[in-house]
């Protein structure tokens, strides 16, 4: 299916989400708070939309998918940027390989989240962050409806105009309302061993920002308040979750 999508995923994106996948990826990058010479796994990274502000930045990028037909579209687009074809539950790097790893509208679209989930824990070093960025629940129930309408009638009539495959966007829009909410989804990541989860919302819940540390390192109680700064503007509400796994 993705491979399909490839050639028009982004402008796709852009005109489905109104232009707000601009500013979701730049809360995600900020959230990753990563530095020139750090190395970083974008996992799920499709065509490296989601890789490129690091590269741009010069931070060594690795971005891994599992379909071809993305990573070309990818490669051709970014011939700079490091395209590994990989699946998220048997990832192809080695133990302790990143400083930090993320995954941006993707892991909902793995079959097995929770093995992905563990397999990022594994190939990121101790101390090193996670950061997801994943379609979520609207936490006002007037925008929940709303967006639920949009989700199940207009996005779907609009993808037949602009994309060249509209039925995987009747997918996305069921995936969306079969997703994990955001309480359950830090569950899922304190349960996979990842420590310090939070999420912020972003658009009133219709994405969630998920934040994770990976344990095993010396704390650096200056690196924990700058995080927390960095979650804290005016989009975002921080919630530390302490909830037990459902
Ligand atoms: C919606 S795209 C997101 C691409 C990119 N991260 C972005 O933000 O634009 C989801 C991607 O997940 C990839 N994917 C789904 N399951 C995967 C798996 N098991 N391993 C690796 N990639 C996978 C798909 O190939 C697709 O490129």
């Amino acid at each position: 299916m993705f491979d399909d999508v490839a050639p028009k995923y982004d402008v796709v994106n852009d005109v489905l989400s109104m232009g707000q996948t601009r500013r979701w990826r730049k809360v995600v990058v900020e959230a990753m708070d990563v530095k020139a010479g750090q190395r970083v796994l974008d996992l799920a990274a499709g065509t490296g939309t989601s890789s490129e502000p690091y590269a741009d930045a010069g931070i060594d990028v690795i971005a891994c998918d599992f379909s071809l037909g993305m990573l070309k579209v990818g490669k051709r687009r970014r011939p700079d940027i490091d395209f590994i074809a990989g699946d998220a539950t048997r990832l192809p790097f080695a133990d302790n390989t990143f400083d930090a790893s993320t995954i941006s509208f993707g892991l909902r679209n793995v079959n097995e989240p929770k093995k992905a989930l563990a397999e990022m824990l594994r190939v990121t070093k101790p101390g090193g962050k996670l950061v997801i960025a994943e379609f979520s629940q609207p936490v006002v129930p007037l925008w929940r409806t709303m967006y639920t309408e949009y989700l199940m009638r207009a996005l779907p009539a609009i993808a037949v105009k602009v994309s060249s495959n509209p039925d995987a966007y009747v997918y996305l829009a069921e995936s969306i309302r079969a997703w994990p909410d955001q309480d359950h989804l830090a569950a899922w990541l304190q349960e996979a061993g990842w420590d310090n989860v939070t999420y912020r919302n972003l658009s009133g819940g219709i994405v969630a920002v998920h934040r994770a540390v990976k344990p095993g390192a010396e704390s650096d109680p200056a690196a924990g308040a700058k995080a927390l700064a960095a979650h804290t503007g005016p989009v975002a509400r921080l919630r530390r979750n302490t909830r037990p796994a459902r």
